[in-house]
């Protein structure tokens, strides 16, 4: 099998890293891909949004298999642009259309369908810049702190929990004002779960489905999760709390109901289901869907998958996922993500990272970095994930924290509590 994966972060090296040691692969391309990429795959320099350069290089390559890692060519409809080509609508695409990309696209849609399918979620009301006296009722009505999301796509950035009304008031006539752009111009309020986040990966062929491993994701910026939001800077799989008895209740309460509300309003979604969950006090309820792994979550699952993934992927293409059977290692695994100082707000590019060499590529993970004139450089604010596996996380953490310190790059930040927590 010739695949294509899409996207350049460290979730694309990760899923191409696993991909990589399948014996049913003939050749591995990733577009745009990074250095790291480099080291398991051939790297296309095409830009991602544009949809007749992916139909180039597929063809021009005798692509057979398309995995997409990021959500907005998903959003923007690739799936849906392969399926009405007559040259690529055999391809397998991993990925749903632009039907089901709404779970993740609209946050409306995704609190409408989990009412319709009866999943568990926090009660909310969605409003736009015609109903701002509605919303003020409903805000009085619910308890701080107070949870407001713009309907669209926001780059990660659309959620505000707000512990005052008069400012939760304000920010909605903000986001509805054009804060976040078109994304703002329905909001959606919602009641506030008290409780532990972790995530639930899916893989469904829009009929059947595998459990891939759960993660947990430290998302702010400073230790004991303070301080401004990130796409992520650690993750951390199992996760302890998700026992037989809590991942009994999401597979019956959250991932069946899920699936068959897809298959109903969206068949043949064929990909990943990221199900963002709080456990609240036993019980799982749903914060978000998105249509796409994780990131930096994929770098701690992928390295406990023990099962050829893309025997997984080729079995979800012809709709036989009912067919394969996932083998999970017993292992911890624990990922750091290292970043660029001043990262989420302002940081440098261009600073030379060393001690690469020492890991030979394995599950040092690339997500922000780049050649230049030979030479591996930061280019992103995430700058690279490592992950380590062993038998606990105390054990995971010692061998994690000393190997970090192989990496070096100026103004080097990372969080030092990745698993902490859990202990
Ligand atoms: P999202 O951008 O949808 O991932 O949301 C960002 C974060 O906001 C989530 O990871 C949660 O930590 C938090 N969050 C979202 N919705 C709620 C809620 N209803 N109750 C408590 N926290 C929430
Ligand atoms: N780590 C959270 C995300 O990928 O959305």
């Amino acid at each position: 099998m010739r695949v294509l994966i899409i996207g350049s972060g460290g979730r694309e090296h990760a899923i191409a890293w696993k991909i990589s040691k399948s014996p049913l692969l003939t050749k591995l391309f990733c577009a745009p891909g990074n250095p790291g990429t480099l080291a398991v795959s051939e790297n296309l320099m095409i830009d991602i949004e544009d949809f007749e350069s992916i139909k180039k290089v597929v063809i021009d390559n005798s692509i057979q298999m398309v995995v997409v890692g990021p959500e907005d060519p998903l959003v923007n409809g690739l799936r849906d642009f392969f399926e009405s080509d007559s040259q690529l609508k055999e391809v397998i695409f991993i990925g749903p259309g632009s039907c089901g990309a709404r779970l993740e696209g609209s946050k409306d849609f995704a609190k409408a369908f989990m009412q319709r399918w009866g999943i568990p979620t926090a009660k909310y009301k969605s409003f736009d810049s015609s109903s701002v006296n509605d919303a003020d009722r409903f805000l009085e009505s619910l308890r701080a702190p107070y949870v407001l999301k713009a309907d669209g796509l926001a780059a990660g950035k659309g959620v505000l929990i707000i512990d005052n009304l008069r400012e939760a008031k304000s920010e909605l006539r903000e986001i509805l004002s054009g804060k976040f752009g078109k994304a703002g111009d329905k909001v959606v309020i919602e009641e506030f779960l008290q409780g532990i986040e972790l995530s639930v990966f899916v893989l469904t062929d829009g009929e059947n489905y595998l459990i891939l491993p759960e993660a947990k994701d430290y998302k702010r910026i400073c230790d004991g999760d303070k301080g401004l939001n990130t796409g992520g800077m650690g993750a951390v799989s199992p996760v302890p709390f998700a026992d037989k008895l809590f991942m009994t209740r999401v597979e019956e309460r959250v991932i069946k109901p899920t699936v068959e509300g897809l298959k109903r309003e969206c068949p043949d979604y064929k990909g990943f289901v990221f199900i963002g969950l709080m456990n609240c006090g036993g019980s799982p309820y749903v914060i978000e869907y998105n249509v796409r792994m994780g990131d930096p979550e994929t770098e701690a699952v992928m390295p406990r998958i023990k099962s050829d993934l893309l025997s997984h992927l080729i079995a979800l293409g012809k709709g036989e996922l009912d067919k394969e059977k996932i083998e999970i290692y017993n292992h911890t695994a624990l990922t750091l993500v290292m970043v660029s100082g001043g990262y989420p707000q302002e940081y440098q590019k261009g600073y030379e990272i060393t001690g690469i060499e020492s890991f030979k590529g394995e599950t040092l993970f690339h997500s922000g970095t780049a050649d230049k004139e030979g030479k591996v450089v930061t280019n992103g604010g995430r700058v690279m994930a490592l992950t380590v596996t062993e038998s606990d996380i105390i054990r995971g953490r010692e061998r994690l924290y000393n190997l970090i310190e192989l990496i070096d790059f100026k103004d080097k930040y990372f969080r030092r509590d990745i698993g902490l927590d859990l202990i």
